[in-house]
């Protein structure tokens, strides 16, 4: 297969795990005999210092005409404490959501044996928890109409039906390739966007009766993911109980440095690590670079390529087995492996398989 990637290594450690997760596509591609053309462009505070806007013109354009998008992450301290900054690093990825439309944003949460020691959570609760989490991602209160005075501000929280109609049928073909449960989280006790999204799912629910469909309260999902994840086979949720959510998924496993995402919608998908930017480790080649390569592996994946994609998967298992692992998830008294030297390891692994 020939693919064009645009590769967007934005902020703090981004740079430094993009590259690792390029290598590990280059050595998959090499593999399989797929041809993949990279090209790289600029988002987020590298952006704004470079051209001023966190999102140009010329990066949407790179985007645009590529088959996926690799992005790291973007966020940048000089702007986290001045609420006076015109333009801030997020801006860039709301844009790059709302211009690529991007509505579908896909976050799995699953648990690796090498690292249940390392979650919150007791194993017995955690141990075999393996759920999507499906997160609108353009609409909500994330893009609704806002004032911001000194005295009043306020955000919309507005949705309309055929938004909520179309990540609800992304969220249902999800659940019929999986255990065939969805769960719509919402707050339809209080808010009338959410009872909207009830109303919407109840007749939808007819179309997919080989689906359970359940309904549960933001609040009470919070606390149902930490008693009891694996109830979980796919949830579905707006923009900003999403946002809050995978969050709190992204701990369970064990390590928020191990889960990918994936967001679709109109025009090219986008696949990222669920964590930020990180900016205090910027440059000390100590950040985990897992979940940038199993972005890779969902990547290839969306493009039918089930056996690239498991490839990675088995690597990053492997490098776990071997404890070629970062500091973050490193097991007691083993050395701490740097970002480039566990990116290093998983790429040999692909080159040497043999099947
Ligand atoms: C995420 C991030 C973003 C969000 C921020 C950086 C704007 O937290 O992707 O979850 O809130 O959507
Ligand atoms: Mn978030």
């Amino acid at each position: 297969m020939n693919l064009k990637i645009a590769v967007l290594p934005g902020d703090g450690i981004g740079p430094e795990i993009s590259v690792q997760g390029v290598e590990v596509m280059k050595s998959t591609a090499r593999k399989f005999g797929h041809n993949i053309e990279f090209e790289e462009a600029l988002v987020g505070a590298a952006a704004i210092d470079a051209v001023g806007d966190p999102f140009p013109e010329k990066t949407f354009e790179v985007c645009r005409n590529s088959d996926a998008v690799f992005f790291s992450a973007v966020g940048d301290t000089r702007f986290d404490n001045n609420p006076a900054a015109k333009v801030r690093p997020e801006q860039g990825l709301l844009a790059m959501r709302k211009k690529l439309g991007l509505f579908a944003n896909i976050r799995p949460v699953e648990t690796f044996e090498a690292l249940i020691h390392l979650s919150p959570l007791r194993r017995e609760i955690v141990d075999g928890a393996d759920f999507v989490c499906i997160r609108e991602l353009t609409g909500g209160m994330y893009f609704g109409k806002k004032e911001e005075g000194d005295e009043c501000a306020y955000d919309t929280n507005l949705y309309t039906r055929a938004e909520v109609e179309r990540i609800l049928r992304v969220a249902y073909d999800y659940a019929r390739r999986r255990r065939h449960h969805l769960t719509v989280v919402d707050k339809a006790n209080v808010l009338a966007s959410s009872r909207l999204w009830r109303r919407v799912a109840k007749r939808m629910a007819d179309e997919y009766p080989d689906v359970t469909t359940d309904f549960m309260y933001v609040d009470n999902a919070a606390m149902r993911m930490i008693q009891d994840p694996k109830f979980f086979d796919v949830m579905v949720t707006e923009n900003t109980f999403g946002d809050i959510l995978t969050d709190e998924g992204s701990v369970i496993s064990g390590s928020m440095g191990l889960l990918p995402s994936a967001s679709t919608g109109e025009s090219t998908p986008v696949f990222e690590p669920v964590h930020g930017s990180w900016p205090q480790a910027k440059g000390l080649d100590i950040a985990n670079p897992l979940a940038q390569i199993l972005s890779a592996a969902m990547l290839f994946e969306y493009f039918g390529l089930k056996e690239e994609g498991s490839l990675i998967r088995k690597a990053v298992a492997a490098s776990l087995e071997a404890n070629v692992r970062t500091g973050d998830i490193q097991v007691e008294g083993e050395k701490a492996y740097s970002t480039s030297e566990v990116g290093a390891w998983i790429s040999s692994y692909i080159d040497n398989y043999e099947a």
